[in-house]
C-alpha cells in the first residue's frame, strides 16, 4: 500500500508543492511511481484558475473513482488550489473520495495516508473522507525540503505562499490566502543545499515575488527584500543562473531592474504579466498600473539589458472589452514583441469581484481575439529565434529529449529550448550550442568543442 502516483495541474507553485510531498512521503517509506496503473495511492494536485482546469481534474477524478469499483483499496486525494476553493462540496460530487487537502495543509498528507492505511489494514469500515482546509499560521515554511528529492539541475524554491492583490478576475488569493513570506536565511539555506548537490539553476516562486516580504523585511539602501534575497543567491556559489516568476508592475523599481545589471546570474529572461494592453480594462480588473508604466517598465530593462528576452500573460474576452479595448492590447503586444505568453480566454471565477459581471464577451469574439494574439506571438518568437542561427549560446543541458537518439534538452539564459545532439555525463553542464535551426518554439543546434 506504498505506491503513491501524483497528477499535478497548474502553475510552478503547484509543481513545486508537489515535490515536496513527494519529498515527505519518500521520507515515510513510500514510493513515488510514475504510472497510475501500479499506485495504490493517487494524488491529484489541482488548480482552479479558470473553470476548464477545474474541469480537468474533476474528470480525472471520476475516471479513478469508477476504477475504484474494481479495486477498493485504491486511495484518492485531491489537493490545492481546487481542494482549497471546494472544499467539502468536492465530497458531494465524488463521494469516493478520501483526501481534500487545503493549500496550507500539503505537509499534512503523509499522516493522513497513514492513518488512511492503517485503518484499512485494520479491515474496517471504509474510512470517512478527510477534509482538512483549514488555514495555517506558518505553513508557507513547510515547503522547504528538497531533501530525498535526488539531484536536480534546475529546481524550483518557493519564497512566498498566497497573494493580497485583488485583481478582479482572479481566484488565486482565495485558493492560496493571505501573503507570507519565508524567512530569508531559510531561502538561501535551502539554495545552498541544492547547490551543494548539482543544482545550477534555480527559479524564485511567488504569485508577487517581487512584493516578497516587503512587510517583515526593511527596505536597506533602498533594495527591497526581494533585491536583497537576490544578491544573497548571486552570491551563492554552484549556482549559475537565477530567474523568478511572477513579478508585478507595481513594485518594479528601479533597485530590480539593475539587478538585471550587476548580478551576472540573473538571466536576462522576465516572465512579466501584463494582463490588457487597454487602461479602462487594467482599471477594470484592477490591475494597479497604466499600458504606458508597464512599457516603461520594460524600456528601462531594454536599455540596460538590449537582449532581454520578456514573456507575459494576457487575458481577452474580460467582461466590458470592446473592440477599442483589444485594438489597445493587440498594437502594445505587437509593438513591446513579446518572445513568449500565455494568453487565456477569460472564465468567471465564484466568489471574485468580476463574478457579477458575468461573461457577456462571446466565445466566438474570445477565440478570434485569442488567435490574433497567438499569430502575432508566433512570428515575433520564430523572429528571435531564427536571430539566433549561426550564434553560439550557452545551454545548460537539463536531460533526454523525447525525440531521437543522443538527443538532449536543454535551455538558453534566456528560456529558449534547444535540442543538441550531446553525451549523458553532459546533463546539468552549461555547455556552448552553435544553433544551426530555429522553429517557433525551440533551436537546433551542435556543441561547441573547445579545443
Ligand atoms: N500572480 C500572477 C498570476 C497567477 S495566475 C500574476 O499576477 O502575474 C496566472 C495567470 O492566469 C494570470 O496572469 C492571468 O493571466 C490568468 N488568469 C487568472 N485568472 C483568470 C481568469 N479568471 N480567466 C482567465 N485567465 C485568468
Ligand atoms: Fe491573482 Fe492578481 Fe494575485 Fe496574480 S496578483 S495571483 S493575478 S490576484
Ligand atoms: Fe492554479 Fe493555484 Fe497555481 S489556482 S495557477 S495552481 S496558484
Amino acid at each position: 500500500m506504498n505506491r503513491v502516483y501524483i497528477k499535478t495541474y497548474g502553475c510552478q507553485m503547484n509543481e513545486r508543492d508537489s515535490q515536496a510531498v513527494a519529498a515527505l512521503l519518500r521520507n515515510k517509506g513510500y514510493s513515488i511511481v510514475s504510472e497510475e496503473e501500479t499506485a495504490d495511492v493517487i494524488l491529484l494536485n489541482t488548480c482552479s484558475v479558470r473553470e476548464q482546469a477545474e474541469q480537468k481534474a474533476i474528470g480525472k477524478a471520476g475516471y479513478i473513482t469508477a476504477k475504484k469499483r474494481k479495486k477498493p483499496n485504491l486511495i484518492l486525494g485531491i489537493m490545492g488550489c481546487m481542494a482549497q476553493n471546494k472544499g467539502d462540496s468536492l465530497v458531494d460530487t465524488l463521494p469516493d473520495l478520501d483526501l481534500v487537502i487545503g493549500t496550507q495543509k500539503f505537509h499534512r498528507v503523509p499522516d493522513h495516508l497513514d492513518n488512511m492505511i492503517a485503518s484499512m489494514n485494520g479491515l474496517g469500515p471504509r474510512p470517512e473522507t478527510v477534509v482538512d482546509i483549514e488555514e495555517e499560521a506558518g505553513s508557507q515554511n513547510t515547503i522547504k525540503s528538497h531533501m530525498d528529492d535526488g539531484p536536480k539541475v534546475s529546481a524550483f524554491v518557493s519564497i512566498m505562499q498566497g497573494c493580497n492583490m485583488k485583481c478582479s478576475y482572479c481566484i488565486v488569493p482565495k485558493t492560496r490566502g493571505a501573503e507570507r513570506a519565508r524567512p530569508m536565511n531559510e531561502i538561501v539555506d535551502e539554495i545552498q543545499a541544492l547547490a551543494d548537490k548539482g543544482t545550477k539553476e534555480v527559479t524564485l516562486l511567488g504569485q508577487i515575488v517581487n512584493q516578497y516580504a516587503v512587510r517583515e523585511f526593511p527596505f536597506v539602501d533602498k533594495k527591497s527584500p526581494f533585491v536583497q534575497l537576490l544578491e544573497k543567491v548571486n552570491a551563492i556559489e554552484g549556482i549559475e543562473r537565477i530567474r523568478f516568476t511572477s513579478p508585478h508592475p507595481v513594485g518594479f523599481k528601479d533597485d530590480l531592474i539593475e539587478c538585471y545589471q550587476r548580478l551576472p546570474k540573473l538571466c536576462e529572461y522576465l516572465h512579466f504579466p501584463m494582463q490588457s494592453g487597454s487602461n479602462s480594462i487594467l482599471k477594470a480588473m484592477r490591475r494597479p498600473y497604466s499600458i504606458e508604466k508597464f512599457r516603461q517598465i520594460i524600456e528601462k530593462l531594454r536599455v540596460i539589458r538590449p537582449d532581454i528576452y520578456i514573456s507575459t500573460d494576457i487575458i481577452v474576452g474580460f467582461p466590458g472589452e470592446t473592440d477599442e479595448d483589444f485594438e489597445a492590447t493587440r498594437s502594445a503586444f505587437e509593438a513591446i514583441g513579446f518572445d513568449m505568453a500565455y494568453i487565456f480566454k477569460y472564465s468567471v471565477r465564484p466568489g471574485t469581484t468580476a463574478e457579477p459581471e458575468g461573461d457577456p464577451i462571446s466565445k466566438e469574439t474570445k477565440e478570434a481575439r485569442n488567435q490574433i494574439l497567438l499569430d502575432i506571438l508566433g512570428r515575433s518568437s520564430l523572429a528571435r529565434n531564427q536571430s539566433l542561427v549561426g550564434t553560439t549560446q550557452e545551454v545548460l543541458l537539463e536531460g533526454k529529449a523525447k525525440r531521437g537518439d543522443a538527443m538532449f534538452i536543454g535551455r538558453t539564459r534566456g528560456y529558449r529550448k534547444v535540442i543538441v545532439p550531446a553525451n549523458e555525463r553532459l546533463i546539468g553542464e552549461l555547455v556552448d550550442v552553435h544553433i544551426t535551426d530555429a522553429s517557433v518554439s525551440s533551436l537546433n543546434g551542435e556543441l561547441v568543442i573547445a579545443d
